[in-house]
Formats: C-alpha cells, sequence, structure tokens
C-alpha cells in the first residue's frame, strides 16, 4: 500500500506542473515518509470491512495535509529545522518564500482532491460533502493547536498538552480513521470505537514523537534530534520526564486497542498498528 500511495502522489501534486512552487510542493509530499496516516486510512477500511484498494487517493489526500503541516512546522519561525526525511527541510532547498507558498497549494490540492477521491471510492455525495467540510476544520484544529504549541513556555498540566496535542497531530489520525470508515458496513457503536482509537493513537504518536526527539538521533530519525529541548519546548517529555512519558505513551495505546474490543478479530492490525507506535525507533 505504500508503494502505491507514493506512486498516487507523484500524479497528484505533480513536480512537473508549471513553476517553482509546484517542484517544491512535489518534493514535500513525495520525500520519504512513513505514509503512517495514509495505513491508518486503509487499516481501519480493512477493520470496517471496505476494499481498502479504493481508497488509495484518500490516504493520499491525508499525506498531502500531513506534509504540508510539516512544510510549516520546519520554517524558521516555528521550529526551524534543517532536515526532514533525510533530506534538507523545504525552506532550505527553496526558500522561505517558496516553502510557505508550498504549503498554502498542498493545502488547495489535498481539499480539491477529496471529493473525488471519495467519489472514486464509492461514497455517497452527501457524505462527501460532509467530509470536505470535516477536512476544512481539520486543518484549522491543526493551525490552532500549532499556534498553542509554539506559545507554550515552561509547565503545562496534562490537560493542557493533551488539548494542544490532540489539535496539532491528533486531529489528523481522527481525519484518517473517519475517512476510512466511512461508507463500511459498520454501525454506530463501532466507528465510535474506531475513533476512540484513533484519538488516543494520535496522542500516543506525538507522545513518542516527543520522546524519540529526546533520544533518537537525526540519523535514525531523518530529521534534527534534540530539538524540543534546544527550542525550550513544553513537550511531554520536559513534564513528565522520559519515564512519565513512556507510562502515558503506553496507557493511550492500552485505551486505544481497548476501545477496539468490539471489533474483535477485525481489529488485529489496527492492534499492530498501536504496537508499531509503542515499539518503534524511526
Ligand atoms: C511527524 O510525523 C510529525 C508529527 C506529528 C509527530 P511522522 O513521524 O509521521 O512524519 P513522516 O511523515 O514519517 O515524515
Ligand atoms: C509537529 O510536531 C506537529 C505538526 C502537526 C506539524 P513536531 O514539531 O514535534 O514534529 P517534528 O518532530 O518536527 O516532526
Ligand atoms: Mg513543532
Ligand atoms: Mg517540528
Ligand atoms: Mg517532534
Amino acid at each position: 500500500m505504500r508503494a502505491a500511495v507514493d506512486r498516487r502522489l507523484v500524479d497528484l501534486v505533480p513536480g512537473t506542473a508549471s513553476g517553482i512552487v509546484a517542484e517544491a510542493s512535489a518534493a514535500a509530499v513525495t520525500s520519504p515518509g512513513k505514509r503512517l496516516r495514509a495505513a491508518l486510512v486503509f487499516l481501519v477500511a480493512e477493520a470496517a470491512g471496505r476494499d481498502r484498494a479504493t481508497l488509495v487517493d484518500v490516504g493520499c489526500v491525508v499525506e498531502i495535509v500531513h506534509a504540508a503541516s510539516l512544510v510549516l512546522d520546519d520554517l524558521p519561525c516555528m521550529d526551524d529545522a534543517v532536515l526532514r526525511r533525510g533530506e534538507p527541510t523545504l525552506h532550505r532547498r527553496y526558500g522561505e518564500a517558496v516553502a510557505i507558498l508550498a504549503a498554502f497549494s498542498l493545502l488547495a490540492t489535498a481539499q480539491s482532491h477529496l471529493a473525488p477521491a471519495l467519489a472514486a471510492a464509492g461514497v455517497p455525495p452527501a457524505h462527501r460533502e460532509q467530509l470536505s467540510g470535516r477536512l476544512a476544520e481539520v486543518v484549522r484544529t491543526l493551525c490552532r493547536g500549532q499556534a498553542a504549541d509554539l506559545a507554550l513556555s515552561g509547565r503545562a498540566d496534562l490537560e493542557e498538552l493533551e488539548r494542544i496535542h490532540a489539535e496539532k497531530t491528533g486531529a489528523l489520525f481522527e481525519l484518517a480513521a473517519e475517512l476510512g470508515s466511512i461508507g463500511g458496513g459498520v454501525d454506530t457503536a463501532t466507528r465510535a470505537a474506531i475513533l476512540a482509537y484513533a484519538r488516543n493513537l494520535g496522542l500516543a504518536f506525538q507522545v513518542s514523537d516527543d520522546i524519540l526527539d529526546a533520544t533518537g538521533s537525526a540519523s535514525t530519525l531523518g530529521k534534527d534530534a534534540g530539538r524540543d529541548r534546544d527550542l525550550g519546548r513544553t513537550t511531554f517529555v520536559r513534564v513528565f520526564g522520559l519515564e512519565g512519558a513512556t507510562t502515558l505513551r503506553d496507557e493511550l495505546l492500552d485505551t486505544a486497542v481497548a476501545a477496539l474490543r468490539p471489533l474483535g478479530g477485525r481489529a488485529a492490525y489496527l492492534e499492530l498498528l498501536a504496537e508499531h507506535v509503542r515499539t518503534r525507533s524511526a
């Protein structure tokens, strides 16, 4: 599925379109990301009894939004990062102006591809419209969370930290799960279970990202390590220590997996994805 996403991203964000912004946009999405959010779309679809092969474009849309958020996050006015996915950050390659414009361009591209992607997946028109609205809402949420993250200084309580990380990272995980489950033969209770899973998985993912920032190296992560500490960021690790953050990650993942109980054996791959977030080193 990753290969299918990688191939399709080249079509959906063509670097051969005219101009430097198109070239930079393509570079930002085709760089070697883990495609974890697309995987979430596909694995939820599978658990919901849908054909994941029809959802490649939907998975790509989520990855395009994610790539745009990384371009912005890396800018000098935010995390001032030099390395992303093993390559110089977009603004280092193309300059700040082009990087900002590429992020704008990518968000518009994602929004415009969603309805056709849902149509191709057999989602009825009323649902398509609702989900397009959800995508716009998630982008606004992500921006709000990112701003709050940058504004945080020093100590924060668990509730505030969780809210900010749920906004900047969790919202897109939830959307991926929502897109994967829609149109499948799942009842309301099953959909709620899947969304609870995704919410906790997204939060756990950000906690594990904070842990890896503190413990990993640029060569294994493919991005700047130790950046949160250098920038004095209020992360889970800073507030709760490495051990506290690890415990929190594991609790969130346990909660995520427990939420899947109503799905029984259908949730096997989603459980494996949660285990991956627990043990990942990159
Ligand atoms: C990094 O996300 C940003 C966070 C929200 C923590 P990923 O670790 O999924 O980045 P890629 O897509 O694999 O580069
Ligand atoms: C980024 O969080 C969250 C976004 C939604 C962009 P981080 O700043 O921790 O992500 P990395 O560590 O740079 O990938
Ligand atoms: Mg950041
Ligand atoms: Mg960052
Ligand atoms: Mg990080």
